[in-house]
């Protein structure tokens, strides 16, 4: 029982690590704060202005994001929802089903990303983007090679040039390595303007993958203090039986 249980732990955590090792560069920190409403309603918004077009959120309802967000039923209408959507409809995207003939390939759904890849992927991911005339975009991805998605906020980053590092492989003969990216051409938004927008971004989506989770951490601390009286309690009851037993 127990070696197995460490064998499922051994393999969950390199599986996990092998994820954080593809493409060989590490993740960037997102410092996304999902208990941070105000970021969850901007990355709400951006979502919905840059990236809905493209990706849906089949599990998340406008209505329920409303409420989650604290965003009142006229913003919902004004600013988030497009024509045509109800409030209690799923976040669809305009994308046609035919947009692999455009992209190569699905948008995927966005709404279980940050459960499966991680906020900081998302977060590092929309940081990624550099210049690479080969490929149809006109850009790659430091974090996703041969991304076949668009830089779609390009113009608010600015573009990205890769860095190269000369490594040679194992039988000595040289070979370029992509390690990282540098800024190229500004965008609209300074550096630090650009982070947060995207933190935002990312933020809303992990609230996206589990719209329970700042209730399921606040609860948990809840739990954990209750157990913690209550064991006081039941001490001092076992206390209070055995005393005249022996
Ligand atoms: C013009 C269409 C389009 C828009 C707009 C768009 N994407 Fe994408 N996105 C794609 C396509 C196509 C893929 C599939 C890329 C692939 O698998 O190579 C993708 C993939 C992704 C992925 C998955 C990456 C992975 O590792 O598989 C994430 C995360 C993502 N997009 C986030 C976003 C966010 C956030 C926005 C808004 C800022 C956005 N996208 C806007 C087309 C779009």
């Amino acid at each position: 029982m127990l070696k197995s249980s460490v064998l499922i732990t051994l393999a969950l955590f390199s599986a996990g690590s092998a994820m954080a090792e593809e493409g060989g560069i590490d993740l960037q920190s997102s410092g996304a704060d999902i208990t941070n409403t105000e970021s969850l309603q901007r990355g709400a918004r951006n979502f919905m202005n840059y990236c809905s077009g493209c990706h849906s959120l089949k599990y998340v309802r406008y209505n329920r994001m409303a409420v989650d967000l604290k965003i009142s039923e006229a913003q919902l209408a004004g600013n988030l929802m497009f024509t045509g959507d109800k409030s209690f409809d799923t976040v669809n995207s305009a994308m046609p089903k035919d947009a692999e003939i455009w992209f190569g390939k699905q948008p995927p759904d966005l709404s279980l990303m940050a459960r499966a890849r991680g906020v900081d992927y998302i977060y590092s991911f929309l940081k990624g983007f550099y210049a690479d005339k080969t490929r149809p975009w006109g850009v790659n991805n430091l974090y996703l090679p041969s991304a076949a998605m668009p830089h779609v906020l390009a113009e608010k980053q600015g573009l990205q040039k890769p860095i190269f590092k000369n490594e040679p492989d194992a039988h000595g003969s040289a070979r370029m390595v992509l390690v990282g990216v540098a800024a190229m051409s500004p965008g609209a938004l300074k550096p630090e303007e650009y982070d947060q927008l995207v933190r935002d971004i990312a933020n809303f989506l992990d609230y996206a993958g589990e719209p329970v989770k700042e209730k399921r951490q606040s609860m948990g601390v809840f739990v954990m203090l209750f157990l913690l009286v209550f064991f006081v309690f039941a001490y001092l009851l076992k206390k209070e039986y055995w005393k005249d037993v022996h």
